[in-house]
């Protein structure tokens, strides 16, 4: 089935926050941010700026009814600053006027003075100096001093990723209005739309339950609309509270590149352990998590880091450790992979470490060392469901890997400037969030009287295709047309308490509850017509093509008859579906336990030829199998492997998030951020479904897909490395594990000695 937002994509008439009719009298909202990284306000004068034409007025933190607090995991982080600013772009005032000009005006009337205090960026640097977000974690397994010290080899260096630009295509934005008896409607770009009602709630000190929160797509969240999306919503709630009149806020993109955090940098150190054979028998590595100046999500993100350390290998031995630092940088937060890519980037630098010094290909250390079910993650949970070496081992039956390599060879031994290298990339991604309770969730379903069928679910379309796989469920499961299923909105007072649309896991977790929601409807009506035939209960009844067939009965019902003889006889056509993911645990005193309902499964081949002359390269080709499980819809599905892949090359060559020394965002638009556009995407990328059902935990046994494949990006940069390498094999010593891999450094690499 196509994916049901192509068309209105398309035809340009999907509707946005940005899209909404704004009512008379809606009033704009233009932030006031820190113009330095870390300082003490020492007077801030906005008198001026309240008196322009057009302005209804400024407001500071003095304005807030409630609390001035957002901090979603950790209370510390202010909606609006008070005494200090901590990053670069942290939002000090909101500026109100009767349009959008007015208000960017007046902002250039504020007079503010800051005493400016010394600014980290460096995660070391602040690790050095004792500045943490939160409790360091350490996961380890097995007993990595004894294992070192039978290792037949041992390597050790360090490895560093940057951050990410979220580049959604819709900014963060909101748009809120007053309702009755003091409640409040918001429509928000958010993937969690009951964050957002708590936050707002809390920061005008109401109930939740005069909150309504309503959201009917996004334009992209990627992550960086899980917790981000709600300061936005919050000021849009402020302003519409306290001056009774709807608001509106929609950031522009530099604004939004200023004022928001990013996928978290990072700093590792490894040290990796092998036996004579080349099995890893040992692993350690130390995580400094670049958390920006508030917590944010940091604190799960860096617990995934740790979970996804030793990506799809076995080792028996490993001990890895993490620190969430605090530096002057906008709070980091979710982005796709969710600290996974950057725990995996950094064994992947260890094995191609390791591989330079044996001499040997990385592929070969790579494929020995894949796991197998029965071993145990240092984290407890044991694999089960594995299909690393099923996945590699189609890869090379499709693609020999050997004969690959060899032409690869060959072409460099014939081109002096031009160079190609290669690099398979596994990847092993558990799915739930990791943190257990939050692995549960609602739909409402409502049958009409004209037999159509409107599904709430708690699931956010972003992109990904949610809508379209619910939609799908809700078909099936009634043996309906899909254009007799319409979707609604993601709406707060529908569906309730629920976890933001993340971790890959909207449609497990959001399908699993529509399922229930339809069962119910289906088992009240199979009752009705047990009884109403004179059939046995128990009698099979299925839903198909629009009719209900029974057991027993020549004849098919129709589905509209069934749902009016429903009705007539009072029967509840409506139902609450709820679902909590089973069996997972996590204990996080000990760090052991059953975090993940499953993982997911693939391997990527990339190959690239580096032109040795520019420093420039161009990705060849990426060819996949992934494990999709028994996919419900091939379409979307491939949709995210190819969106995901990409996404993940443009972290691990192009996109470089650059801060200055003083905290202050560099790349702070497109003219300055890289992402990967038409000519820099691979020319060719096969993705091959490696078909399995065996997996009870997915939705229709349809594998959760949207972050896994973006570590097959990771892939980029180290076939990269290797061609530069089949240039300047003193390469090694100057090409240090630093991604991304920019054209800049790569030309670096090639003529350095
Ligand atoms: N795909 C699109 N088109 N847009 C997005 O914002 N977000 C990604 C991924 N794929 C995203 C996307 C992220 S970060 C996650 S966690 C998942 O989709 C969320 O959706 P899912 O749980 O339905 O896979
Ligand atoms: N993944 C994504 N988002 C999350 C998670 C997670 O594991 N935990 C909390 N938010
Ligand atoms: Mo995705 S980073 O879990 O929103």
């Amino acid at each position: 089935m196509a994916n049901i937002d192509a068309f209105g994509h398309v035809t340009g008439t999907s509707i946005y926050v940005d899209d909404i009719p704004v009512m008379q009298g809606t009033l704009f909202i233009k932030v006031f941010d820190a113009p330095v990284a870390h300082g003490v306000i020492e007077a801030l004068d906005y008198s001026e700026a309240e008196e322009m034409e057009g302005v209804v007025k400024v407001f500071s933190y003095k304005d807030i009814p409630g609390e001035n607090q957002i901090g979603g995991i950790i209370a510390d982080e202010p909606l609006l600053a008070e005494k200090e600013v901590h990053f670069w772009g942290q939002p000090i005032l909101l500026v109100v006027a009767e349009n959008e000009i007015a208000a960017e005006e007046a902002l250039h009337k504020i007079h503010i003075s800051i005493k400016e205090l010394p600014v980290i960026t460096d995660p070391k640097e602040a690790f050095l100096k004792g500045k943490f977000l939160h409790n360091s974690r350490t996961f380890e397994s097995g007993n990595t001093e004894n294992a070192f010290r039978e290792a037949r080899y041992i390597f050790e260096g360090s490895a560093d990723s940057g951050g990410q630009e979220h580049l959604y295509l819709e900014t963060q934005g909101a748009y809120a209005y007053p309702m009755e008896h003091g409640s409040i409607k918001i429509h928000s770009s958010t993937q969690g739309p009951t964050q957002v009602q708590r936050t707002v709630a809390k920061v005008l000190g109401i109930g939740m339950n005069k909150v309504e929160v309503d959201v009917a797509r996004l334009g992209g969240g990627f992550g960086g609309k899980e917790d981000q999306a709600s300061p936005w919503a919050a000021m849009t709630a402020l302003v519409s509270w306290v001056l009774k009149k709807p608001a509106k806020c929609v950031l522009h993109r530099m604004e939004d590149m200023r004022m928001t955090g990013k996928r978290h940098p990072y700093r590792s150190d490894y040290k990796i352990g092998l036996d004579k054979d080349f099995n890893i028998i040992a692993y350690e590595a130390t995580f400094f998590q670049n958390g920006g100046a508030a917590a944010d999500l940091s604190p799960a993100v860096m617990e995934r880091t740790l979970f996804h350390a030793t990506n799809s290998y076995q080792i028996p031995h490993v001990k890895v450790q993490a620190h969430g630092c605090k530096t002057n940088l906008p709070p980091n937060t979710a982005f796709r992979g969710f600290g996974g890519p950057q725990g995996m980037f950094v064994i992947e630098s260890a094995i191609d470490h390791a591989a330079q010094k044996l001499k040997v290909s990385r592929e070969s250390i790579q494929a020995r060392n894949l796991m197998e079910n029965g071993y145990q993650f240092p984290y407890g949970q044991i694999v089960e469901g594995c299909e690393a070496r099923t996945c590699w081992e189609e890869l090379n039956a499709k693609y020999p890997i050997e004969g690959i390599r060899k032409d690869i060879l060959t072409f460099n031994e014939n081109h002096a400037f031009l160079k190609k290298g290669m690099a398979l990339m596994p990847v092993c991604f558990g799915i739930s969030f990791t943190n257990t309770m939050m692995n549960h969730s609602r739909a409402l379903v409502h049958v009409y009287s004209d037999g159509t069928v409107g599904v709430s679910t708690g699931a956010v379309e972003m992109g990904q295709g949610v809508n379209t796989k619910m939609l799908q469920i809700a078909a099936q499961e009634f043996g309906l047309d899909a254009s007799q299923i319409k979707l609604e909105t993601t709406n707060t007072t529908r569906v309730a308490n629920t976890s933001p649309s993340a971790a890959s896991a909207t449609s497990d977790l959001n399908g699993k509850a529509l399922l229930d929601a339809c069962s119910q409807i289906k088992a009240r009506l199979k009752n009705m017509l047990w009884v109403k035939n004179d059939l046995e209960a128990g009698a099979e009844v299925r839903f198909e093509g629009g009719k209900v067939w029974m057991e027993g009965m020549e004849e098919p019902a129709i589905w509209i008859d069934v749902v009016l003889d429903a009705l007539a006889r009072r029967i509840n056509l409506s139902a609450k579906g709820h679902y909590a993911t089973p069996k997972i645990h996590f204990d996080k005193i000990k760090e052991k336990g059953h975090p993940f309902a499953y993982h997911v499964y693939g391997t990527a081949l990339t190959t690239v030829t580096v032109d040795c002359i520019r420093g420039t390269y161009e990705l060849e080709a990426v060819h996949i199998v992934h494990d999709f499980g028994t996919s419900m819809n091939r379409l979307v599905d491939l949709g995210q492997i190819e969106g995901g892949l990409v996404q993940g090359i443009g972290w691990m060559t192009m996109e470089e998030v650059a801060y200055n020394n003083k905290g202050r965002l560099l790349s702070n638009a497109l003219s300055t951020y890289k992402i990967p556009d038409i000519y820099s995407v691979p020319k060719e990328i096969n993705t091959h479904f490696l078909p399995t059902d065996n997996n009870n935990m997915a939705i229709y046994k349809s594998k959760a897909v949207g972050e896994p494949p973006l570590m097959y990006g990771i892939g980029a940069f180290f076939a990269i490395a290797e061609a530069i390498r089949a240039f300047n094999p003193d390469a090694p010593l100057h090409l240090p594990y630093c991604a991304p891999m920019t054209p800049e450094k790569v030309l670096m690499a090639l003529y350095g000695e």
